[in-house]
């Protein structure tokens, strides 16, 4: 009788542990962690409408939207190589095609192939293969597309261009005559916002396509263009002049800040990625109406890509809820979804054009029609070295104004990570 009760008291606890074990499992399948940088400023409202169309085509697995919030990954970058370095990586994760994901977490055997992935759903040759050939690696892809975005990206306030009497400028030149009547008017010229270095050293990137010009400027990463090349000092001496018509507090603000003084009309034009057209969006105004846009001039005919990938790590705690993930992510819907409100354009080539406002349209057409460069300073051009000594440089240089030291440091930087 004693024997008999001890055996079904083992049983019960056996079915228990069961119980737990297969509720625990059932649980850890039903979740799948994104994490990005995407936190605010219109970037979170596109990461919010994939989610919902994640949700909606699955919706028995739960996103756990792990953000660390920065600008281009400013925190995100460190947390996430942490994790993936200390074997906890999460699903799946914002990272650049090019140089980022390949240096970073190819070439150390930190990602896992997904060719195959991209074969069975029949959409290998729905990308624009430039862009997917970025997150190759010697025959195989490690990461999906969902956006491309442009860096090198101007927009500008129209009422207060109006106001100032102001032409949207053509070239370099016209540029900085604009930029000198608003100054003269009182209204801040440029507005900036660096105080996590990037965008100071995205505005030099772009004035680096436009005094190498993008075969010149492509050259710098193929050895090509040597790093002594003058017309890399002559971007250092545009970008001196430009700096001159900064707003005084651009090393205190980010730059959500400074797409705000545009929008706010106290600033004429902002150089920035186009997520900030995404973010004027969010804050309510319509492209063409009260805001225009334009190459950074000196750079029409050049396309400075910047593309956000996602991959499957190795060691993904769900990895089938990731290939979900990526599926969605790759699918002409999802691409939709996404960038018509992050201020991209997809990836991929078949998008519904209707769902693209006409700032997305125009850009869609030079993306299609201009030469395609790099970003540097968002991860596709160089190693993360050049990117960090690069970005500290041109800070350095805003404050020194020492054209020459500028450009030694760059040549030493280029000669230390890129060659
Ligand atoms: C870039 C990223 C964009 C946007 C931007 C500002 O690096 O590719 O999607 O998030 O940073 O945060």
């Amino acid at each position: 009788m004693l024997l008999k009760k001890s055996a079904l008291l083992s049983v019960l606890v056996m079915v228990a542990l069961l119980f737990v074990f297969s509720f625990s499992a059932m649980a850890q399948d039903e979740e799948v962690e994104i994490f990005s940088w995407w936190t605010g400023g219109g970037e979170e409202e596109g990461l919010n409408a994939l989610i919902e169309l994640f949700n909606e085509e699955y919706p028995d697995v739960e996103v756990i939207n792990a953000t660390v919030a920065g600008g281009a990954g400013s925190n995100a970058k460190a947390v996430l190589k942490t994790r993936m370095v200390g074997g906890n990586p999460p699903d799946s994760f914002q990272v650049h095609g090019g140089a980022e994901l390949v240096d970073t977490y190819v070439e150390t055997g930190l990602m896992e192939p997904i060719t195959g992935l991209l074969e069975e759903w029949g959409v290998k040759d729905k990308f624009n293969q430039q862009i997917l050939e970025m997150s190759s690696y010697e025959g195989e892809y490690y990461s999906i597309p969902v956006n491309v975005h442009r860096s090198n990206a101007m927009f500008y306030n129209k009422e207060v261009l109006a106001e100032n009497d102001v032409e949207p400028p053509t070239d370099l030149a016209s540029f900085k005559e604009a930029l000198a009547k608003l100054d003269e008017a009182g209204v801040v010229p440029l507005a900036l916002g660096d105080t996590n270095k990037w965008p100071a050293g995205q505005i030099f990137e772009t004035l680096l396509v436009a005094t190498l010009g993008p075969d010149g400027y492509n050259g710098l990463w193929d050895g090509s263009t040597a790093a002594d090349d003058p017309a890399v000092r002559e971007a250092l001496v545009h970008f001196n002049d430009i700096m001159e018509y900064v707003n005084d507090d651009h090393s205190a603000l980010t730059w959500q800040d400074a797409t705000q003084l545009v929008h706010e009309g106290e600033a004429g034009f902002n150089i920035m990625g186009d997520w900030a057209e995404g973010y004027l969006k969010t804050l309510g105004w319509t492209p063409g109406e009260e805001f225009g846009w334009m190459p950074v001039p000196g750079t029409e005919g050049s396309f400075v890509v910047v593309t956000d990938t996602f991959g499957l790590p190795k060691g993904a705690p769900n990895p089938e809820n990731a290939k979900k993930w990526l599926k969605t992510i790759a699918s002409k819907e999802g691409q939709d979804t996404f960038n018509p409100i992050k201020g991209s354009i997809p990836a991929r080539l078949d998008a519904d054009e209707s769902k693209y406002d006409a700032y997305l349209r125009d850009t869609m057409e030079d993306f299609a029609n201009d030469t395609l460069t790099p970003s540097i300073v968002h991860g596709s051009a160089a190693p993360e070295g050049f990117i960090t000594a690069m970005n500290d440089t041109i800070n350095e240089f805003i404050s020194t104004g020492d054209v020459d030291q500028a450009f030694e440091k760059f040549q030493e930087n280029h000669e230390e990570y890129v060659q």
